[in-house]
């Protein structure tokens, strides 16, 4: 390496290669010729070792445990903003005046409501259908029901989807949650805040009337803050990969949903409940760290570990302390899930393994037991990180819209299947 250039041998060539610096976090090999100069590709399955793009919106640095949004830290970012503030801030990267606050929180809430022929939309899915999936199908389906904000070279109509996005999402989400448990859509009352009115459309009956409590609404609000971006994870790089085709922003953000649902992503927050509640007693517990730590058992400490945190989430750090808030609140004072979830902590946390390898509790780890509390079904936990990170996801599809060197992104291979030969008919194989 050399000055801002590194070099390569490969054979008898030198490829001099361009090295790029971040305002903050490691330096970038810039690999853009290396092809057109050697023939060969790199080779890094899981993109462990590479940059897919530019981008100002979030950094974590993962042995430090550190997550910024627009260099803002989350735990000042969710201990004085909400997370309205935080939207604006991830779209527009700058915090917003009051006067900018009251107007982005005004036209957010002005687009709450669904197109009615949605609710028909979703008398179409089958009664016991997981809310992740409901989820999928509906917001694709606002690519029909939204058609004229699609044309992404408009500046105006991409503003629009995103105001829809950030706004039409949670209604679709407490919809997917209302159909999963059989009762009646209830529509958004915009004299609510963002959190209280998702909070209501959740557990509002028309039977009775339904209070907020500020408490929980704060909580949630804080949970929305902490999932509301994280760099190039893979929902988002499957949003951004997406978009890199030209497809619209409702078909991207439905692609990331489908993404997010996997347990290694954000279903883990549901897989890690169903781990605690299949523990069930600390007496358990050595059992478990056993199986997670035996290579013949394919059995992992859902809640543990991180691609990018070799430390402690500072995620995690905010959600333990919003779990004891919220059961404080719901005067929930012995809860054995989360006698087990502590205990597990404290025991994984001082073992060799998990030590050696850096395996740190992770956001999921505590969120599951809040959210349950709150009253949501384990399979609407995925749903309310997609709420969340629905705002992320757009923030950063925007950016690669908007930024000119943007080309579709199209990784190479290593291929390892049969060289050509040729066709055998059928009677002679
Ligand atoms: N329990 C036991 N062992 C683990 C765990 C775990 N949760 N996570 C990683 N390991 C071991 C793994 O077996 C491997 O061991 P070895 O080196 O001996 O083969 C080593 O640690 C490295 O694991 P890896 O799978 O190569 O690491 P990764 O960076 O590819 O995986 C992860 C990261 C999050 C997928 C993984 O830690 C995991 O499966 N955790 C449980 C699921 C989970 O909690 N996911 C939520 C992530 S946070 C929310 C989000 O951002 O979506």
């Amino acid at each position: 390496m050399s000055g801002n250039t590194s070099q390569l041998q490969v054979g008898d060539k030198t490829v001099d290669m361009a090295i790029k610096e971040g305002s903050v976090g490691p330096a970038v090999i810039d690999i853009g010729k290396l092809y057109a100069q050697t023939g060969m590709f790199t080779y890094d399955p899981g993109f462990t070792s590479t940059a897919s793009c530019e981008s100002q919106i979030t950094y974590i640095d993962g042995d430090k445990g550190v997550l910024l949004y627009r260099g803002y830290p989350i735990e000042q970012l969710a201990e004085h903003g909400d997370f309205l503030e935080t939207c604006y801030l991830l779209l527009y990267g700058e915090l917003p005046t009051a006067a900018q606050k009251a107007d982005f929180d005004y036209r957010v809430t002005r687009h709450t409501m669904v197109h009615e022929q949605m609710a028909r939309f979703f008398q179409g899915f089958r009664r016991d259908a997981h809310p992740m999936a409901v989820m999928v199908g509906s917001i694709g389906a606002m690519s029909a029901f939204y058609h004229d904000s699609t044309d992404i070279s408009d500046p105006h109509q991409r503003m629009i989807a995103s105001m829809r996005m950030v706004a039409k999402v949670p209604t679709l989400a407490a919809m997917a949650y209302k159909y999963f448990v059989g009762q009646p859509f209830v529509y958004p009352l915009n004299s609510l805040d963002y959190t209280s009115n998702f909070l209501r459309m959740c557990f509002a009956v028309p039977a009775e009337e339904y209070k907020v409590n500020p408490v929980l609404s704060r909580a949630l609000d804080r949970i929305f803050i902490l999932h509301a971006d994280h760099e190039q994870n893979a929902s988002t790089s499957t949003v951004r990969l997406a978009g890199s085709s030209g497809a619209n922003p409702f078909a991207c953000i439905a692609a990331g949903t489908a993404c997010l649902w996997g347990p290694a992503h954000g279903g883990a927050n549901e897989a890690a409940l169903k781990m605690l509640e299949e523990i069930g007693t600390v007496e358990n517990i050595p059992k478990y760290i056993a199986k997670a730590k035996d290579k013949n058992d394919p059995f992992r400490l859902m809640g543990f570990g991180h691609r990018v945190y070799k430390n402690y989430d500072p995620r995690a750090k905010i959600m333990q302390k919003t779990t004891h808030e919220v059961l404080n609140e719901l005067g929930i004072k012995d809860d054995p899930l989360l006698d087990v979830a502590i205990e597990l902590e404290r025991i994984a946390l001082n073992d060799e393994y998990f030590i050696e390898k850096k395996l740190y509790p992770n956001i999921d780890f505590y969120s599951g037991i809040t959210l349950k509390a709150m009253g949501f079904p384990t399979s609407m936990f995925t749903v309310l990180f997609a709420v969340a990170r629905t705002v992320g996801w757009i923030a950063q599809w925007k950016e690669m819209i908007e930024d000119p060197s943007q080309k579709i992104g199209r990784p190479r291979q290593l291929y390892t299947g049969a060289a050509q030969r040729d066709y055998t008919p059928i009677g002679r194989r």
